[in-house]
């Protein structure tokens, strides 16, 4: 199928997508600590999380998708959603190594 999709009344279409795992990151837990992430804690989580995925030749990989808040709304964390588990919530602290989080979302 090529790029672009036209619904067919009646039927639904399937498209390949080129990811294997999905991590949905809490965009308003991002939005409060304004960075805390990163090698000088000025990225938030996704894009310190993506850089770890590209300096790991993953970043094609894994669907990196901001949503609204989660419900569980920490304090000095994001919350996120592994995609394979949606029934376990992570909260992530401000400052964590997020190479060690991959680590820990690839095993799981
Ligand atoms: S603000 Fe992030 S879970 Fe609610």
């Amino acid at each position: 199928m090529g790029k672009k999709h036209k619904a067919i009344a009646g039927e639904i279409i399937v498209a390949d997508g080129p990811w294997r795992e999905l991590l949905l990151v809490c965009r308003k837990c991002g939005d409060k600590l304004g960075g805390g992430f990163g090698p000088k804690g000025k990225d938030t989580l996704s894009q310190g999380y993506k850089q770890v995925l590209r300096d790991g030749g993953r970043r094609r990989e894994v669907r990196v998708l901001e949503v609204g808040c989660l419900g569980l709304c920490p304090k000095d964390g994001v919350t996120v959603m592994h995609g394979g588990r949606p029934g376990e919530m992570l909260v992530i602290p401000e400052g964590f190594d997020l190479a060690e989080l991959a680590v820990r979302l690839a095993a799981s």
